[in-house]
């Protein structure tokens, strides 16, 4: 009744209203249209009854668009779409812009997630142009057709760049979750380092993850407000964490061995790189009969026929395909350790007390390093065997990086980014 009542008062304020917490005060801004003689206390009787978090009522014609296009920005932007179609009456759009296909649907299952719209751009051998122009020139027609007040991008890939370019190019305002990471290193991680970058300079609102990205924010010049939240895949990696997921691969015996996960996707690691990274690998297997290796593989041929040609023949590696996001974690909790290239993984894997030896040259998450739970080994052969080995080899030091805290955030970023931004979006609607 009261629910109805709150609806009724928005609507009729012609999509010109917003009521929300914030700071603790509740604030109605807008301007009751003529026939709906409502007192004060009327409003403040509907919103008191009413059971709909009032924190995030907002009119339903205000509405946003969130982007996203490869597997890690699914899986930290979910815990965010379902905070907004949960608690909130703005109306959000999620689109798909299709760079990556099997990897994104697979996540948009787990979290039930359902696209409005996809623009399909994934080919075979995809240049960053092919992204790049395929996603301008969709969501051109989208943005033109929906009007969004704000238009929501995740983190640093050529998606994200492209998406926030085209929001730019029709002067939307642009959200940028996980902002402010930088290695300072123009071409690595490449394109990433760009897209980032370029990102920060066009956008308004900055969801900066740890204290030091704010300040890379600060560093970097940029307009708009920065507000530090928290990374948002702790959000995703707890929720399914709790679930109790399983990752079973057919002839691994999660007892037996010690299970070290491994990932490689990167561009810089393609080539001689990721076949250094591969001897390193063997080199650990060769010196610890004890250990598996568990690597799924990333569905680009370019990285995953090497891996296929060197390991696919050792009786103690098993290859799969791109584990689901609950198998995966499943696979984090339960190995001894990880190497990898990814970010994500980085973030995630010490909320579940494993270390991580990070497979690049550079990172932009040296909170992690900092934090002692993660250390950054390169791509060298001996350097990676030696840091596995210590990790393997002396328990002492295992337990220093598995016991290291978490720099990442507290499982709380999405909530606080749907209260930053319906503060925001009552704001620039100038609802008087
Ligand atoms: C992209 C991101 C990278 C992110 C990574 C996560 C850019 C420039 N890079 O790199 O930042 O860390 O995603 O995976 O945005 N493919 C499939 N099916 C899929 C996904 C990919 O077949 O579901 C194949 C396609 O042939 C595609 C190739 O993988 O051409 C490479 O995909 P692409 O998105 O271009 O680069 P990634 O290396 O995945």
């Amino acid at each position: 009744m009261a629910n109805n009542l709150l609806r009724k008062i928005l609507r009729s304020c012609n999509g010109r209203a917003i009521i929300y917490y914030f700071k603790n005060i509740l604030i109605f801004k807008g301007r009751i249209g003529q026939g709906f003689p409502l007192h004060a206390s009327e409003i403040l009787y509907a919103i008191i009854n009413s059971q709909t978090q009032i924190s995030q009522m907002i009119a339903p014609s205000v509405s946003i668009c969130i982007i996203l296009g490869t597997r890690p920005e699914a899986i930290k932007l979910a815990p965010l779409i379902q905070q907004f179609r949960d608690r909130s009456s703005l109306k959000t759009h999620t689109i798909l812009t299709g760079q990556h296909r099997e990897m994104v649907d697979s996540v948009m299952q787990l979290f039930q997630l359902e696209a409005d719209r996809d623009l399909n751009i994934m080919r075979p051998k995809q240049s960053l142009t092919d992204i790049t122009g395929n996603t301008l020139r969709g969501l051109e027609e989208i943005f033109r057709e929906i009007a969004p007040s704000l238009v929501v991008v995740q983190g640093d890939t050529t998606t994200a760049f492209s998406s926030a370019l085209a929001a730019f190019y029709q002067q939307i305002p642009i959200a940028h979750v996980e902002a402010g990471l930088r290695t300072d290193d123009l071409f690595n991680p490449y394109p990433e380092e760009a897209n980032r970058r370029l990102i920060s300079q066009i956008a308004q609102l900055h969801f900066a993850p740890t204290p030091l990205a704010v300040d890379n924010l600060k560093r970097s010049g940029v307009t708009g407000e920065i507000h530090q939240t928290g990374n948002t895949v702790i959000d995703a990696l707890l929720t399914v964490a709790k679930s109790h997921p399983e990752c079973q691969v057919r002839g691994l015996d999660w007892e037996r061995h010690r299970v070290l996960l491994a990932t490689v996707h990167r561009r810089e690691n393609w080539g001689q790189p990721l076949e250094n990274i591969l001897s390193g690998f063997e080199q650990v297997l060769a010196e610890f009969p004890d250990t598996a290796l568990l690597l799924p593989l990333h569905r680009n041929p370019i990285v995953r026929t090497p891996i296929q040609n060197r390991l696919e023949k050792h009786a103690r590696v098993f290859l799969t395909e791109p584990l689901d996001y609950s198998q995966l974690v499943g696979a984090i909790q339960k190995c001894y350790l990880l190497l990898t290239d990814s970010g994500g993984l980085q973030e995630e894997a010490p909320s579940l007390g494993k270390p991580v030896l990070v497979l690049r040259e550079t990172t932009e998450r040296p909170e992690a390093v900092a934090a002692g739970t993660a250390k950054l080994v390169g791509t060298n052969a001996e350097a990676i065997a030696k840091a596995a080995s210590r990790l393997l080899g002396d328990p002492s030091a295992y337990q220093l990086m598995a016991n290291a805290i978490n720099p990442f955030g507290d499982g709380t970023a999405s909530e606080q980014i749907v209260q930053i931004v319906t503060h925001y979006l009552s704001e620039k609607e100038k609802i008087k």
